[in-house]
C-alpha cells in the first residue's frame, strides 16, 4: 500500500466511487451540508451510470465510469461501491497518490487499515498507510454510545439482536420493501430480486451466507470482531443475532450490556446525555423511545430504554434500545467525518 499523504493543498480533489448508490448520494449531500472544504469533486460509478448528471452545491456533476486511470489526480477518494469494487480500484486510487476512505468491508480487519469511528478511535487515522476503513453500519451504530460507558466502566460482555433497514442493503433493496409493499396490498405476487425473502410484513434472519461451524452469518462475524477492534478489545465477549425488518431506513439495536462494577440506569443516562454523536431518547412517561423513522436522517445515535437488565443480580448489567441512520452515522457521515479530520 502507499504510505503518501493527501496533498498538503488546503483544499484536497475529493472523488466519489458509488456516487449513485444509497451510501453514495448520501455522501454528496454530506459533503455539501457540513461545507467539506474541497477544490473539487469528481463521482464514479459503473459504466451503467456513466453521463448522467447528481447535483452538488446546485451545481450538476457528471458520474464518470469507473477506471484505474479515471482515478489520478484525486486525493481523498471516498469507496462505496461494494468491496469487489474497492478490491481492484482502491489500490490503484492510492497509487495515484489519494488517501482512500473504504465503506466496504473489504479491508476493515487487515492489521495495517486502521477502522475508525471518530468519536471512538479518531488517534487511529495517523496511522494510516493510504487507507482508512469504515467500519460495518452495525458495529458504529453500537460503538458510538457503547465507547462512552466502557471508558468509565469497563463492558465485560455484549449481547445484541438487530432490527436492520433495507437500505443497509442499498438503494435497490429500498425499492424492493417500497414495491413489495405496494404488492402485498393490492393482493400482487412480488417475486424477490433483491432479498432472498418476501419483504413486506415480514422479517428474516440477515440475508449473508451462515458459517456452518459458528453457526453466526457474515454480518453477525463482521459485527463481532469489528467492535472489538473499534474499541481495541480483541477478547471482548459479544453475542448478536441480525435481523433484516421492514422499515426503509435506520438500524435499531437491542443491547444487554455487562460492565465489570454495578453500573445503574441513571448513571448511564448522564453518561450519554454528555456523549459526542448520541442523543437521548428516553421518555417513560410517554413510552417515547428510539424510533427508526426518528433516527432516519439524523447524525446523532438515539438511545433509550435504558434499564437494569434483572436477570443479572450483581447490579452490572444493563439494558437499553438504540436506532441510528446507518445511511448517515453508519455509513457516509462517518466517512466524511474521517475525511475532516484528514485535512485537519
Ligand atoms: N447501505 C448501507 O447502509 C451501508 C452501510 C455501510 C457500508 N455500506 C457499504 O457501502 C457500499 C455501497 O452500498 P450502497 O448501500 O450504497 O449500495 P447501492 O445503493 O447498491 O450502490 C452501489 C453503488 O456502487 C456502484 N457500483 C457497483 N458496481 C460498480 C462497479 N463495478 N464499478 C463502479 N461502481 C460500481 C453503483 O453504481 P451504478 O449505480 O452505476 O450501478 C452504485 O453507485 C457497499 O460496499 C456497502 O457494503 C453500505
Amino acid at each position: 500500500m502507499s504510505a503518501q499523504p493527501p496533498s498538503q493543498s488546503p483544499a484536497p480533489r475529493v472523488g466519489i466511487v458509488g456516487a449513485t448508490g444509497a451510501v453514495g448520494g448520501e455522501l454528496l449531500l454530506c459533503l455539501e451540508q457540513r461545507r467539506f472544504p474541497l477544490s473539487s469533486l469528481r463521482l464514479f460509478a459503473s459504466p451503467r451510470s456513466a453521463g448522467r448528471s447528481l447535483l452538488f452545491r446546485d451545481e450538476p456533476v457528471k458520474v464518470e465510469a469507473l477506471t484505474e486511470a479515471a482515478l489520478a489526480g484525486l486525493d481523498i477518494v471516498l469507496f462505496s461501491a461494494g468491496s469487489a469494487t474497492s478490491r481492484q480500484f482502491a489500490p490503484a486510487a492510492m497509487r495515484h497518490g489519494a488517501v482512500v476512505v473504504d465503506n466496504s468491508s473489504a479491508f476493515r480487519m487487515d492489521a495495517d487499515v486502521p477502522l475508525v469511528v471518530p468519536e471512538v478511535n479518531p488517534a487511529a487515522i495517523t496511522a494510516h498507510r493510504g487507507l482508512i476503513a469504515n467500519p460495518n453500519c452495525v458495529a458504529i451504530v453500537a460503538a458510538v454510545p457503547l465507547w462512552p460507558l466502557h471508558r468509565v466502566n469497563p463492558i465485560c460482555r455484549i449481547i445484541a439482536a438487530t432490527y436492520q433497514a433495507a437500505s443497509g442493503a442499498g438503494a435497490a433493496a429500498m425499492e424492493e420493501l417500497r414495491e413489495s409493499t405496494e404488492a402485498y396490498l393490492e393482493g400482487r405476487d412480488y417475486p424477490a430480486r433483491v432479498l432472498a425473502h418476501p419483504y413486506a410484513f415480514n422479517l428474516f434472519s440477515h440475508d449473508t451466507a451462515v458459517d456452518p461451524l459458528t453457526g453466526y452469518n457474515d454480518e453477525e462475524t463482521k459485527v463481532i470482531r469489528e467492535m472489538r477492534k473499534i474499541m481495541g478489545e480483541p477478547e471482548l465477549r459479544i453475542g448478536v443475532t441480525c435481523i433484516r425488518v421492514p422499515v426503509l431506513r435506520a438500524h435499531s439495536i437491542a443491547l444487554t450490556v455487562e460492565f465489570a462494577d454495578p453500573i445503574t440506569p441513571e448513571a448511564v443516562r448522564a453518561l450519554l446525555a454528555a456523549a459526542p454523536g448520541v442523543r437521548l431518547v428516553d421518555d417513560v412517561a410517554h413510552n417515547h423511545f428510539p424510533m427508526p423513522r426518528e433516527a432516519s436522517g439524523q447524525d446523532d445515535i438515539l438511545v433509550g430504554r435504558i434499564r437494569r437488565d434483572v436477570s443479572d443480580p450483581s447490579g452490572r448489567s444493563v439494558a437499553m434500545f438504540v436506532a441510528g441512520d446507518q445511511l448517515l452515522k453508519g455509513a457516509a457521515l462517518n466517512a466524511v467525518q474521517i475525511a475532516e479530520r484528514l485535512v485537519g
